[in-house]
């Protein structure tokens, strides 16, 4: 779908359907007030019959007569009134619009912007309209047919006074580059786990960077990643088929600052390994390399706005299985950091992935590391599915990106990482236990991978709850995405 901006007269333009607003105080936009006049009334008339639910998001149709050149039209209710519209009614708004002209045979709308929200910045409301329209479109089919309610919609057109084209429209690229980044990242954490191995990922890293010459991929497979002593990570893969993979991926714009640099949890599928999870949902152990997904994603959306920022995500890879092979409970394993590790249990594999990665992440001299992953089930149980759980090293850091969070409406709360917690890791056979008992589970996560952290300003995104949706609508959500892109483009 593409979306234009340009100024038009919303009731003498040929479209499939124009959209227009009001708000709950019962004032109409221009837009509204044309449209009523039109229809002899018929705006005011869905008023006052009641038809248009007078809050933000809430649409109701019109069917346009024989001398209107537009085929129909939807009314929309902004907010309570003209000056208190927010950024939070109108991503409501957007995401109503993009379901109501989605459920039809439209392929063109024009949404009239005059008077909607004028006191909000142009760049934020194109780049919200822009992510609610590309996320709305988004449909799983690379395993299974298209339905018949696929979307048709083409092209948006919206409309705006002709000072405000500018603002508008750059923000709605930048809409469009996030909901790229976004949608990405949500087929990766859809595909079946026999699809998307770690191989997998290492060649969709490879796919984008082509697309993009500000993107560089490098992969190291398990002879490298052995000779550089990971063996943390590999002790995962142990078990698998599947070899573990160390994905690179550089994003170099234009600025000469140090990298933020982005670990991602790439486990493909997460069985628990020698201490098995149970049977029950076990499938959505494939969103396990969601936190991979987000940091391509995030790449991805800044190379395709050209950001001028640079970025180093960094992917471990890895299937985690039982099998002959496999790590074993009370194994003891080197890390690339030197420290030992007594593996008490493998199904908290996403830690011993992660801080090979983090150890590695040194190298590139971070301004600062941040990683996502799916970490612990504890994080869910915390904070449930609307926050993402936020750790850090580092107090100015954990507020800019509880600040991003706030702004990309990709909101994360944050937890302790206090001493405190340390003690349930000490192991008597190795440095570290790679777990710290069922309390306060996300926190003891957080504080072996501050471990191996010490060297940089670090932050630690747990995703579990957030990644994806579970139920009817079950899917990846492309969450943190929008914080991340957030974060790195206000750097900048
Ligand atoms: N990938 C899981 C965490 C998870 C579980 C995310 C459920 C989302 C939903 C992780 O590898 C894991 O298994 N963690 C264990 C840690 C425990 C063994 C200390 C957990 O949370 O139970
Ligand atoms: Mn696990
Ligand atoms: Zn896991």
């Amino acid at each position: 779908m593409e979306i234009t901006v340009k100024t038009l007269d919303v009731t003498q333009t040929k479209t499939d359907c124009i959209v227009v607003g009001l708000f709950a105080d019962k004032t109409l936009t221009p837009g509204a007030a044309k449209l009523n006049a039109v229809t002899e009334g018929g705006v005011v008339r869905l008023l006052d019959l009641g038809d248009l639910t007078l809050k933000a998001g809430h649409t109701a149709w019109l069917t346009a007569g024989p001398k209107q050149p537009f085929s129909r039209a939807l009314v929309v209710c902004l907010g309570s009134s003209a000056k208190a519209v927010s950024l939070q009614d109108m991503t409501a708004t957007a995401g109503a619009l993009a379901r109501a002209t989605t459920s039809k045979n439209i392929k063109q709308a024009l949404w009239d912007l005059d008077g909607a929200a004028d006191h909000l910045a142009g760049e934020q409301l194109g780049a919200l309209i822009a992510e609610a329209f590309g996320k709305h479109l988004y449909r799983y089919t690379a395993t299974k047919k298209p339905t018949d309610t696929a979307p048709k919609l083409e092209k948006l057109s919206l409309s705006i006074a002709k000072g405000k084209i500018k603002p508008l429209a750059q923000g709605v690229a930048q809409g469009t580059s996030l909901a790229k980044g976004i949608n990405f990242a949500r087929e990766l954490g859809n595909l079946p786990p026999n699809i998307c191995t770690p191989t997998y990922l290492a060649e969709q890293a490879k796919q984008l960077a082509k697309g993009y010459p500000a993107l560089s991929v490098k992969v190291l497979d398990e002879k490298a990643m052995a000779k550089l002593g990971m063996h943390s990570l590999l002790s995962v893969s142990a078990g698998s088929a599947q070899p573990a993979q160390l994905i690179v991926v550089e994003y170099q714009g234009k600025t000469s600052k140090q990298p933020v640099v982005l670990v991602g949890k790439g486990i493909t599928f997460d069985t628990g390994g020698i201490s098995l999870k149970p049977g029950q949902g076990m499938d959505e152990m494939k969103f396990d390399m969601c936190g991979a997904a987000s940091v391509l994603g995030t790449l991805a959306a800044l190379a395709d706005a050209k950001a001028p920022v640079h970025v180093v995500g960094i992917i471990a890879a890895a299937e985690n299985m039982p099998g002959s092979r496999a790590t074993k409970p009370g194994d003891v394993v080197t890390s690339m950091s030197g420290q030992t590790i007594e593996i008490l249990n493998t199904d908290a594999e996403g830690r011993l992935v992660l801080c090979d990665a983090l150890t590695y992440a040194e190298r590139f001299k971070p301004k600062v590391v941040i990683d996502i992953a799916t970490l612990t089930g504890a994080c869910v149980v915390a904070l449930g599915h609307h926050a993402t759980g936020l750790f850090a090293n580092d107090q100015a850091l954990a507020d800019a990106l509880l600040a991003a969070g706030n702004r990309a409406q990709d909101r994360a709360w944050q937890l302790p990482l206090w001493d405190d917690y340390q003690k349930g890791l000490d192991s008597n056979f190795a440095d570290i236990a790679n777990i710290g008992g069922r309390e306060g589970g996300s926190i003891t996560a957080a504080c072996f991978l501050s471990r191996f952290t010490k060297k940089f300003k670090w932050a630690h995104l747990d995703i579990a709850g957030t990644a994806w949706h579970s139920g009817g609508n079950k899917g990846a959500t492309g969450r943190p995405v929008g914080l991340l892109v957030n974060y790195v483009l206000n750097q900048a």
